[in-house]
């Protein structure tokens, strides 16, 4: 997808998208250059940058590979799922167990559009178009009705999502709201932004990347640790707790892509 091309109908290249940003990041092609050019921005703050992306996939598969494993899960509701990439949650599950379902939501109309073509197809991976913050909506939607059965236990995924959820819309509400329509033995996995001190921090590289995301589509709001643990009240942290995403049951001879410290993430199951 390139600016030589008309953008699809509703498709906003004015400014920088999230999804798009994080497409370009990780190698992707469905990315404009208003896109990139933030992209750029981000890995003249972190050349970094790429790497922790790769990272976050990481953990998301290992965290998919896990709950499908030790808990049995075989349906997954991946809450701002992103655009279709290398390895998504439904080939990480179905890896595990062929017979997982996987409803990817996300607000963007490019990863819908694309989700559609991509990950759509068959019986048991659905993508819808759905802002995340309404649960109500995301819970009632006939394709999440068709795919999963809420009263038995789901893997709910807020990878690198959360932080784009501004605490005015009350994030911790919202994830509440779907917890409480999780069936006991259901699974809550996130990944999120961070806050670090000046030492942890001293070039300001988290100020740098927030800024760069002021002018895109959603603003980046990284909260810390104890914000990021807040958002698993209800659930059993399950080991090693919220920590850095590269500590989270890290395979063995598998270094990080990325600098060890970058986002923050844990699992948590409820009762
Ligand atoms: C950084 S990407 C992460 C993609 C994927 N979860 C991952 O971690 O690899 C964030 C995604 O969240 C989506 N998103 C942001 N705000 C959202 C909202 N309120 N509801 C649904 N999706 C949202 C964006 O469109 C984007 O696709």
């Amino acid at each position: 997808m390139t600016t030589q091309n008309p953008p699809p109908n509703g498709i906003d290249i004015s400014r920088p998208n999230v999804a798009r940003i994080y497409d370009y990041l990780l190698g992707g092609k469905d990315n404009f250059t208003v896109d990139r050019e933030a992209a750029k921005q981000l890995l003249a703050v972190t050349p970094d940058m790429a790497g922790i992306v790769r990272d976050n996939r990481s953990f998301i598969g290992r965290v998919v590979r896990h709950v499908a494993d030790e808990g049995g899960i075989r349906q997954f509701l991946d809450l701002g799922g992103g655009l279709p990439t290398q390895t998504n949650v439904h080939q990480m599950a179905q890896r595990v167990a062929p017979d997982s379902r996987v409803v990817y939501v996300d607000i963007d109309p490019v990863v819908w559009s694309h989700g559609q073509a991509l990950l759509a197809h068959g019986d048991q991976v659905a993508m819808v178009r759905a802002d995340l913050r309404d649960p109500a909506t995301v819970l009632r939607h006939p394709d999440v009705l068709a795919l999963l059965d809420l009263t038995r236990p789901v893997a709910v995924v807020c990878a690198s999502v959360l932080h784009f959820v501004a605490d005015e819309d009350d994030p911790y509400r919202i994830i509440a709201e779907y917890r409480d329509h999780m069936a006991p033995g259901s699974y809550l996995a996130i990944s999120h932004g961070a806050t670090a001190t000046a030492e942890e921090d001293p070039d300001d590289v988290v100020g740098g990347v927030t800024s760069v995301y002021r002018q895109a589509s959603a603003q980046l709001h990284v909260r810390p640790l104890a914000g990021i643990q807040r958002f698993f009240d209800g659930f059993d942290l399950i080991d090693p707790g919220v920590v850095w995403i590269n500590e989270w049951r890290p395979d063995p001879g598998v270094p990080p892509a990325g600098q060890p410290r970058s986002l923050r993430g844990g699992v948590g199951r409820k009762a």
